[in-house]
């Protein structure tokens, strides 16, 4: 894992592979590992550089101070990739990845070459939904993960999901700390809506969407594809929230033809 150093908080990252740099962000309640179908496919490693960074107050990663906004990870993201000398990435992510990159082309869009929306939506919370993120944050924060274990694992997956990788996913959930988990429920309850910065972004842009997703559903990456001027879907069969986990063979299938086509 390589390593740096943001406002005084420790902050890891994977870097695999080589060529084209792809910075991946991954989602809630996860960890980088969650995107370990694709940095261990020989095929895709061996043309792109894939950079995967812990979140703060996920994984290995330090947490800083208040919410972990959307706009705190994009800033870290930032950080890894200025610290890699890296100019321009594609930049992908998982649901609350997904608010991450959309923050990344807030703060700067010419550091994205290209866009990759997984299972995400543009639009922010409405009043029950940041009053639910705060009552879980303090559930969570009295309960512990194994709370975010009950609660998300049904919801993250597909209803055709096998036992090994709802373990999988549990053990990713259960390697976070309350606080972080905490911390980035929060940091969603007062992401700003993106649809105005989506429709502005001009780079190739990829919007995939798991088929059997009950957090994001079909309608929210429409949403997307419809702000996106030559945007492109990719329906991910038998896959839930998680599809590059869920139907990995597919999803890197997917991720590879776009990535093709992309100078
Ligand atoms: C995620 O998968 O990152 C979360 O479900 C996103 C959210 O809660 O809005």
């Amino acid at each position: 894992m390589g390593q740096v150093s943001v406002d005084g908080v420790p902050l890891f990252f994977r870097d695999v592979g080589q060529g084209l740099p792809v910075l991946l962000l991954h989602g809630f309640p996860l960890t980088g590992d969650s995107f370990a179908p694709q940095l261990s496919d020989p095929k895709l490693t061996s043309k792109y550089r894939f950079i995967v960074p812990d979140h703060r107050g996920f994984g290995q990663s330090a947490l800083g101070v208040g919410p972990t906004t959307m706009a705190r990870i994009a800033d870290d993201a930032l950080a890894i990739l200025d610290h890699l000398k890296i100019g321009e990435a594609v930049v992908g992510g998982v649901s609350m990845g997904g608010y991450a990159a959309m923050a990344l082309l807030r703060a700067d869009p010419s550091r994205a070459k290209a866009l990759i929306l997984i299972d995400t939506q543009a639009t922010a919370d409405d009043e029950a939904g940041k009053h639910r993120r705060e009552e879980t944050a303090r559930a969570v924060l009295e309960r512990g993960m194994d709370l975010l274990v009950e609660t998300m694992v049904p919801k993250l997956l597909s209803p055709r999901a096998d036992a090994t990788l709802k373990d999988a996913v549990a053990r990713l959930i259960k390697e976070n700390r309350r606080e972080g988990a905490a911390a980035a429920l929060r940091g969603m309850g007062i992401r700003p809506d993106s649809r105005e910065i989506l429709g502005r972004f001009g780079g190739p842009t990829l919007v995939v969407i798991g088929e059997d997703d009950q957090i994001t559903p079909l309608p929210k990456a429409e949403e997307m594809i419809a702000l996106i001027k030559g945007s492109a879907l990719a329906r991910i069969p038998n896959a839930g929230h998680l599809p590059n986990q869920e139907a990995p063979s597919t999803f890197n299938g997917v991720l590879d033809a776009f990535l093709a086509g992309i100078r």
